[in-house]
């Protein structure tokens, strides 16, 4: 087992040199494609730990199709869109009409905000939360209805549903949420959807439920013409820099959605679109980096903790914890060390995120604070 782990992560890049990796292959590995973006001094030691990125990805066979395929983008080839739409609908057990695509899910919460801001009214979404999305809300004239999260950093579903009015527009559920790292039972949010009125949209980004045992709530778009699940490949399958979102909605709502976008279903690259139809095929790649994220963060989380930092249980690839009783200055701390970490949540009880990266990353993470 330890030795198939070894061999795997040889193949992906983070093993020890000389494996006879392509060029092409070592420009892919997640530290040296950060070399060629950055200006940090020390570019061999900088450790990305801010953004929730996959730290092991693209995978082998995405990496491949990105190189078998770069040639072909001199022309638009539409019929890609149709293979990964269908490879989409099949996964989640919808129909092809019941999905649009877009650059990463964030254009995907952007047509949303736009959907939902066609007539003035407010929006309800938990604090904190994924929020960086919603400036278009605000700007195009919703009002934010924040709804503080429960007291051991839940989403507070039964204030949120107290939250929302007959104006209400929109409702956001992150779920697991971001930046807390919390999810919320599935029964107690099919129960919290069926509760939302018809005329409210309930836009539900499951950006990080690969990381759980929790199944999609997307098959309930047959039933619920209200509900829109955001998707990405920016995480589990570590294309953040492909840009490769989706949406699964009833057809209307799809539709509508698509009319937001010039040119349908093609702000992704047809060499993006043929990584993410590689990356579904990679399921090795996929459970590797599940249980190599669970391993981590269980350490990373046990060493906080001997540090005094009260940490949330995480069911994702980052942590939500306190530095309240962390007596060095911890921004510091990374600056000196190349880290790149989060920032600070919420100023009573010093709430950060951090990312969950390979495990040397996170020896040399917890190194740097101790
Ligand atoms: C909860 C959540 N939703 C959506 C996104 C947007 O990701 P992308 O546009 O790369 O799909 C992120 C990115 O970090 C996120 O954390």
């Amino acid at each position: 087992m330890e030795k198939n782990r070894r061999l795997w992560l040889k193949q992906i890049g983070l093993g020890v040199a000389g494996m006879g990796l392509t060029n092409f292959d070592s420009l892919a590995s997640p530290l040296a494609a950060e070399k060629l973006t950055t200006g940090f001094k020390d570019e061999a030691n900088l450790i990305y730990l801010r953004s929730n990125e996959n730290p092991y990805g693209p995978s082998p066979l995405a990496r491949k199709a990105f190189v078998d395929h770069a040639t072909i983008s001199n022309r638009y080839h539409w019929d890609i869109e149709t293979q990964l739409i269908a490879a989409l609908a099949q996964k989640h057990g919808v129909q092809e009409e019941n999905i649009v695509l877009g650059a990463g899910s964030t254009e995907i919460l952007d047509m949303v905000a736009k959907l939902a801001s066609s007539n003035k009214g407010n929006y309800v979404i938990a604090d904190p939360s994924y929020d960086y999305w919603t400036v278009t809300l605000d700007t195009l004239g919703l009002t934010k209805n924040r709804v503080p999260l429960t007291i051991d950093k839940k989403l507070n579903l039964q204030a949120m549903l107290e939250a929302v009015n007959p104006d209400t527009k929109l409702v956001y559920i992150c779920n697991p949420n971001n930046p807390t790292g919390t999810i919320c039972e599935r029964e107690a949010l099919v129960a919290f959807v069926t509760k939302i009125p018809q005329n409210t949209l309930v836009l539900i980004d499951e950006a990080y439920l690969d990381f759980t045992q929790q199944q999609s709530l997307c098959t309930m778009v047959k039933d619920h013409n209200n509900i829109i699940i955001a998707k990405t490949f920016s995480k589990i399958y570590g294309l953040a820099g492909a840009r490769i979102g989706y949406a699964i909605a009833n057809k209307t709502i799809i539709e509508a959605m698509a009319n937001l976008q010039s040119n349908t279903n093609n702000s992704v690259s047809v060499v993006s679109k043929l990584a993410a139809i590689a990356s579904l095929k990679d399921t090795a790649f996929v459970s590797n980096c599940y249980s190599l994220n669970e391993e981590v963060r269980h350490y990373t989380i046990k060493e906080l903790q001997k540090l005094n930092c009260e940490c949330i249980a995480s069911t994702t690839n980052f942590i939500y914890f306190s530095l309240s009783k962390y007596h060095k200055d911890y921004f510091k701390q990374l600056e000196n060390n190349g880290i790149q970490g989060g920032r600070i949540y919420e100023e009573e009880g010093k709430w950060t995120r951090i990312t969950v990266g390979t495990m040397a990353e996170m020896k040399q993470f917890i190194k740097a604070i101790q």
